[in-house]
């Protein structure tokens, strides 16, 4: 129990029943990780009551990305999500968004606390945010992410917090917070090295605002890290082979540079291999979302401090965490996510960023989010803010996904992301495709080489060939052939009967 809090405590179900129609919420949580939990389960079943009495109830949802199952799986489940931004990674959702039934807006991570701030979202009626405590003035220490909950604590016409006694208290020692002004009143932000510290360990609210305070015993529930696969393996090892080519050449100095890594097995498994290899120095990491696989390097001593904005790790990694917090504690910095994505500094830092990607064209334009150009998977999530601003972004994809009947290297992306103006190197299992300082003949060469699967080359090398010429090649008529066939025929290439 809370004893003398000044503010009002009371059920998930008590603080449910503020919610109302049409709403706009805002949630704590960057992944699972800090993800309000007890209250959007309870309204969940609130919503599905009120279905059941055939009267109709919305809501506008906004996370710091993706969010735990309490949010983006029950409340979509119970058809309460009209609307949501700015990134998910829920199948159901992921459904109801491509069925046309939720409106998504799919966004740069960085950029979401100026959008909220300026309004180009609308008021947000309630925000819900997660917390280990949350004191008389108005103090509310977050648990393992930070996301963009001081914004949301700042913008929110109401805020219910969820005191989570299942995070340690302790988690305060990661954050460091600061909230940007708006322009033009910003200086520079006074990052010099990945952990540098300019804040405070708490966000702040008004505590007039503040109408409800619940208890919860809720943990994040990530779930564990695989070890890395075969294909994984070989992505590892091209990339961990070039990096050290690039500090052999001096384009990497002795000291590394910070690296960032992108969300899932295949980032996880390049991670591992780094710290594996004995040519690659200890490094430090400047990313958005700290994983399982930073916890084993931390340890390792191969990673000497990162800064986050979220502690996305599973429930082995976290208590490894809080059995040696003293250790953690000195090397992790959270930070809110226009701080942790800032482009400003990653430019300044010279980030080494590695982002997975669903598909890659000749001339070096990825697709991280959408199907076919038409199905959203989860979003663009942060990689637009590495990809864009790092000394070296680096993007990786299996060369072929389902049995070989889809390319992950195509003539043409339908939709792209991340541009080839921003992009330097591309890698599959394949090989590794440099593309600085390569025009596009020069680079479809290389893409189709290095990167695509031998059972693909002969038909990327033909749509080269048979292209109308200009400074980029294209057939404006076939350029998404091999998608058509895949939409129409299953496959990329029918006639060759693969998988
Ligand atoms: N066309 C169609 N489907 C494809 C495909 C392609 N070119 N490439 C992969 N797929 C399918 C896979 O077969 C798989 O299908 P399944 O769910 O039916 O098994 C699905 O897409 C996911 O592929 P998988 O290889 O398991 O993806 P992943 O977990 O490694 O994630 C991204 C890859 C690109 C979806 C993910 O990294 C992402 O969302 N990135 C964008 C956001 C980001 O980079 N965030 C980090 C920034 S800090």
């Amino acid at each position: 129990m809370v004893k003398n809090s000044p503010y009002s405590v009371m059920s998930a179900e008590e603080a449910a029943g503020f919610v109302k129609h049409g709403d706009t919420l805002a949630f704590s949580g960057f992944s699972p990780a800090g993800s309000a939990k007890v209250v959007p389960t309870a309204l969940a079943e609130y919503v599905q009551e009120i279905h059941g009495r055939g009267k109709p109830f919305k809501l506008r949802v906004l996370t710091g990305a993706s969010s735990g199952c309490s949010i983006d799986h029950l409340l979509a489940q119970a058809g309460a999500i009209e609307w949501r931004a700015p990134y998910q990674a829920e199948t159901f959702l992921r459904h109801q968004i491509n069925n046309e039934k939720v409106e998504y807006v799919d966004m740069h991570l960085s950029h979401l606390p100026q959008a909220v701030s300026f309004g180009f979202f609308g008021k947000i009626d309630l925000a819900v945010i997660e917390a280990t405590e949350i004191t008389p003035d108005g103090r509310v220490y977050l648990t393992s992410s930070i996301g963009a909950s001081p914004t949301y604590l700042k913008y929110a016409d109401k805020v219910i917090i969820e005191l989570n006694r299942s995070q340690s208290p302790r988690l305060r020692e990661f954050a460091d917070i600061v909230m940007m002004p708006s322009p033009p009143n910003r200086s520079p932000v006074p990052i010099f090295e990945p952990c540098s510290r300019i804040g405070w360990p708490y966000a702040t609210v008004d505590p007039q605002k503040v109408i409800a305070v619940v208890e919860s015993n809720e943990p994040d529930y990530v779930a564990d890290f695989s070890p890395p696969d075969a294909i994984s393996r070989k992505i590892a090892d091209h990339v961990v082979r070039f990096l050290f080519k690039e500090k052999q050449a001096n384009r990497i100095p002795p000291g590394f540079l910070p690296m960032q890594a992108g969300v899932g097995n295949i980032a996880n498994g390049v991670l591992a291999v780094l710290g594996e290899d004995t040519d690659i120095p200890s490094f430090t990491m400047y990313s958005e979302v700290f994983q399982d696989a930073m916890v084993d390097l931390m340890l390792a001593g191969k990673l000497t401090g990162a800064s986050a904005t979220s502690l996305t790790v599973s429930s082995k990694r976290m208590q490894a965490i809080y059995d040696d917090f003293d250790f953690f504690a000195s090397r992790i910095v959270l930070r809110p996510q226009e701080i942790s994505n800032h482009p400003g500094v990653i430019r300044r830092l010279g980030v080494i960023a590695m982002n997975t990607v669903i598909e890659a064209d000749i001339y070096g334009n990825a697709n991280s989010s959408h199907i076919c150009g038409m199905d959203v998977m989860n979003g663009v999530g942060g990689s637009g803010d590495f990809t864009r601003n790092s000394y070296l972004s680096i993007l990786m994809t299996p060369s072929i996904a389902k049995n070989g009947r889809i390319s992950a290297i195509v003539p043409m992306c339908p939709h792209i992301d991340n541009n080839e103006h921003s992009v330097q190197v591309i890698v599959t299992e394949q090989g590794l495709a440099d593309l600085r300082g390569l025009g596009p003949a020069q680079r479809a060469r290389e893409m189709i080489n290095q990167c695509a699967h031998p059972m693909y080359r002969e038909y990327l090398e033909r749509y080269v060939i048979e292209s109308r010429g200009g400074h980029i090649r294209h057939d404006l008529a076939r350029c998404f052939e091999l998608h058509r066939n895949l939409m129409e025929y299953g496959s990329m290439l029918p006639e060759t009967a693969i998988g």
